[in-house]
């Protein structure tokens, strides 16, 4: 996963982007379904997977438990669970890549099995902070040894029967939610979290699809109360993954911001948890359509027609961070194009992603010519207008595909190539990003 020799790419101004795409599957329901349905009594079925590194980190390490895991020829993937209370012991350390979803939620069904499970990852997951799900999992009777600064490599042994808790969140974080919740689903009696400020919601749609006692309750501040009802029996599903839109969001801002472009991507989901950059970039002026809105898989998904458009500065209102927080870095690079200032500001979180992304989009935008000031919880924008940047350097991967794919767009907004020193790390999520921007550059 982490041998690749490196693969620079350069990126410069751009043709318009035309044409019809569809985008992989959304990687934190895809990690959900797989985790649920080797939890399940039965075979499950998962189509739409998304088989980025990530993913396939927590497929390998579900099947180190115990699940039966495969891929049919044409996409679909079989998996038979081994039931809640059935995890087996692995055999090797789990190897979590990349992937900081994989080494949370998967910490937490540890916790509660009678299970001891190392967990080690890249240098980019071992420098992230693990202490947020340590405290609660430890309070349910997990025994964890961390690295300094509670980090990986760690060891959770697990506890069964696990101690029910009521949890209240410190930090707005759906990884964190899940990995207590998910330790519920295996501890006797009632399990809560209470969530002041709502995140991404797939963990308590997918377990209430799969028959999870489990029930959201919001008191009159809009906090919520998630409640889960362990020693849970989960009946194996069928499941169709939407596309994801943290994926959709590099297309999205691409077509916006390369001049003559009209980009129509099919399938993406819009869970109202997850939409937050969608909004804002109609609140900048930007033409994007939803078309034929549905639901698939028990989540709102629609096909998105972008044209390119003069966007505008906007203050971005923190509350939506958590809706939208993975496509701050992609936001800034639509800033950097726009007319007048964008402010950005509550931001902390982003510090601790697979990279510190305030800081590495701050001095990357710099580089290649963006007027860009970093505070401590966001970065103030003053955009070109429009007008082409400079481009003309080189940018670190810094083991962050997310920086790997805004800078590759920053490029096509960008008189010199804008040089990405290693595009591999794309391959966490978005298998493909290449040959897909290049389809819709003929
Ligand atoms: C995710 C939650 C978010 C997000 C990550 C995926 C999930 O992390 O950044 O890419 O699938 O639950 P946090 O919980 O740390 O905010």
């Amino acid at each position: 996963m982490t041998d690749q020799s490196p693969s620079p790419r350069s990126f410069s101004a751009a043709a318009p982007l035309q044409g019809r795409i569809a985008i992989p599957g959304d990687k934190s329901i895809s990690h959900r379904a797989l985790m649920l349905s080797a939890l399940a009594v039965g075979t499950s079925r998962v189509t739409g997977l998304l088989e980025g590194h990530d993913v396939l980190a927590t497929a390998a390490a579900m099947r180190a438990m115990g699940a039966g895991i495969e891929r049919r020829d044409g996409g679909e993937w079989v998996i038979d669970g081994v039931g809640v209370g059935g995890l087996l012991q692995p055999r090797a350390a789990l190897d979590m890549g990349n992937s900081g979803t994989s080494t949370r939620l998967l910490m937490g069904l540890v916790a509660s099995h009678p299970i001891t499970a190392t967990f080690v990852g890249d240098a980019s997951l071992s420098g992230r902070p693990m202490g947020r799900v340590i405290d609660p999992l430890s309070a349910m009777g997990a025994d964890i040894t961390a690295s300094p600064g509670g980090r990986l490599p760690l060891m959770v042994r697990g506890l069964a029967p696990a101690i029910p808790l009521s949890y209240r969140l410190p930090v707005a974080s759906a990884q964190v939610k899940s990995a207590v919740l998910l330790a519920g689903l295996n501890t006797p009696g009632i399990t809560e979290v209470i969530e002041p400020v709502p995140t991404r919601d797939h963990s308590e749609r997918m377990l209430k699809g799969f028959g999870a006692d489990l029930s959201v309750e919001a008191d009159a501040g809009g906090t919520r109360h998630i409640r889960i009802r362990g020693e849970a029996e989960l009946a194996p599903q069928t499941i169709v993954v939407p596309g994801d839109p943290s994926s959709a969001a590099f297309f999205i801002v691409a077509a916006l911001i390369v001049p003559g472009s009209e980009v129509t991507i099919a399938n993406v989901g819009l869970n109202p948890t997850r939409a937050g950059l969608v909004e804002v970039l109609k609140a900048m002026g930007g033409d994007i359509e939803l078309i034929d809105a549905r639901t698939v898989g028990g989540e709102p998904v629609a096909d998105l027609r972008v044209r390119h458009s003069a966007l505008k500065g906007i203050d971005v209102d923190p509350a939506v961070a958590p809706s939208m927080i993975d496509e701050f870095p992609i936001l800034f690079v639509a800033a950097a194009l726009a007319e007048g200032r964008t402010t950005t500001t509550g931001l902390d979180e982003l510090r601790v992603k697979e990279s510190d992304r305030l800081a590495v989009m701050a001095t990357g935008l710099k580089a290649i010519g963006a007027r860009v000031a970093e505070s401590e919880d966001g970065l103030v924008i003053d955009g070109t207008g429009g007008n082409l940047l400079p481009g003309g350097a080189g940018i670190a991967d810094h083991l962050d595909h997310r920086i790997c794919m805004s800078f590759a767009i920053a490029g096509l907004a960008s008189k010199a190539p804008v040089t990405i020193d290693d595009m591999a790390p794309v391959a966490t999520s978005f298998p493909g990003f290449e040959a897909l921007l290049e389809s819709l550059r003929r």
